[in-house]
């Protein structure tokens, strides 16, 4: 899924030198590589994370998670073609591609419900605190995809109503979801570090996050009472991220070490958005792209490779390639923005993207042949990541 997703990205960046084919529009593209990532990519890899360390014995949840995996495909390619327009069957025309985007949520209710049923009664190990945090902001964040919807069928048009319901699942389901479930397979690695400081700045955090989607809506749409909830919100998220990443630090090697520089990266993007004239900058000079990444592809994606890594030993060197490529692609997303100098502009910024996006995806297709092979050769540890 993480090779189609990119290359998806790589196709986006072609679309940006000449035509795509086949009349594809572009921002049709994008939404197939964004949705792919989130529902074919992190998600499922994090609930197998989740599910193999709550119960090492017994996994729950498999055939959930390649439910997800063989509904992202066909979610993907209806984006890919159609979009969000409708699709005419017959009589009928459908919104296909949302009409699969919310089977994945019944997925997601039904994962979180094996999880309540798996969980229920035992210890709660910080891990299992965190995921149960996790689990809530992704039943949550659902409700901003629902919220669009109803928006849609009563005519609600506010644009301010409209753009919160949008964020509310995006950046929640990456900001709570994504970035809690993480939290939890470092606490479940590290459970030492559990002390009441980083207790307080995850209540911090599980207080923020359900606020600071708020700041993904431009700030000419907010209501200044309403921004200030934000701020206060995205300041806090900023906190936590910055105080696992000190705490971490020590624990962890290698790769892990560039997700938590990417980590900090972001709470200094949550920091400057928190204020209303950095926010306005930020939108100004076009750092959502940018932004986005540092936490998605340069925290959560390299995360996930590290620990599946461990796995499959035999990877090692072709994921040292991919973050290679991965923090290449972080370089080349910056000439993009207003924040690089006009003069040194020119055709060739396009190029540089499109050049590191194919190198990245070479180097996923390396990672995924390797993977292939020690599976092959039986020379893989099928034992739960983490303990
Ligand atoms: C090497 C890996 C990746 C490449 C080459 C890549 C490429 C791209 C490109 C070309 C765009 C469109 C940029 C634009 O609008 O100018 C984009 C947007 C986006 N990507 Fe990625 N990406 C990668 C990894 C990821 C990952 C891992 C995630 C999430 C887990 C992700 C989520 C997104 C999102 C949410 C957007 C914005 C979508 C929107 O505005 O509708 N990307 N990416």
């Amino acid at each position: 899924m993480f090779v189609v997703a990119i290359a998806t990205g790589v196709f986006y960046r072609y679309g940006m030198l000449t035509p795509l084919p086949g009349g594809l529009a572009l921002p049709n593209v994008r939404h197939a590589h964004s949705h792919l990532m989130y529902f074919g990519w992190v998600t499922p890899l994090l609930m197998v994370l989740i599910s193999e360390t709550v119960a090492p014995q017994r996994p729950f949840g498999r055939r959930l998670v390649w439910g997800l995996i063989a509904l992202a495909v066909p979610t993907w390619a209806l984006f890919l073609r159609y979009g969000y327009g409708v699709v005419a069957l017959g009589e009928a025309r459908l919104p296909l591609a949302t009409i699969f985007s919310s089977l994945h949520m019944l997925v997601w209710y039904a994962f979180a419900a094996a999880y309540v049923r798996a969980t229920w009664g035992m210890r709660r190990t910080p891990a299992l605190r965190v995921w149960d945090v996790a689990l809530a902001f992704l039943v949550l964040a659902s409700g901003g995809a629902w919220a669009r919807a109803a928006f849609v069928a009563l005519d609600v048009r506010d644009p301010f109503l409209t753009t919160a319901a949008v964020h509310l699942f995006l950046d929640l389901f990456s900001d709570g979801w994504f970035l809690f479930a993480l939290l939890g397979v470092w606490l479940a690695r590290f459970p030492a570090l559990w002390t009441p400081r980083l207790r307080l700045l995850t209540l911090g955090m599980a207080v923020g996050a359900p606020l600071a989607f708020l700041l993904g809506v431009p700030v000419a749409l907010t209501p200044p009472h309403v921004r200030w909830v934000a701020s206060g919100g995205g300041l806090l998220l900023a906190l936590g991220c910055v105080g696992y990443a000190l705490a971490l630090w020590r624990e962890v090697r290698g790769v892990e070490r560039l997700a938590l520089f990417f980590l900090v990266l972001k709470a200094t993007g949550l920091m400057v958005a928190s204020l209303p004239a950095g926010a306005m900058w930020g939108e100004q000079v076009g750092l959502r792209i940018p932004y986005l990444h540092w936490f998605l592809l340069g925290t959560v994606s390299v995360v996930l490779l590290a620990r599946y890594a461990e796995r499959f030993p035999s990877t090692q060197p072709a994921i040292r390639g991919l973050v290679g490529a991965i923090v290449l692609v972080q370089v080349s997303l910056l000439p993009l923005t207003g924040v690089w100098p006009a003069a040194l502009g020119g055709a060739w910024r396009l190029w540089f993207a499109f050049g590191a996006a194919f190198i990245a995806c070479v180097a996923a297709c390396w990672v995924w042949m390797t993977m292939w092979m020690s599976r092959r050769a039986g020379q893989y540890a099928p034992a739960p990541i983490a303990p």
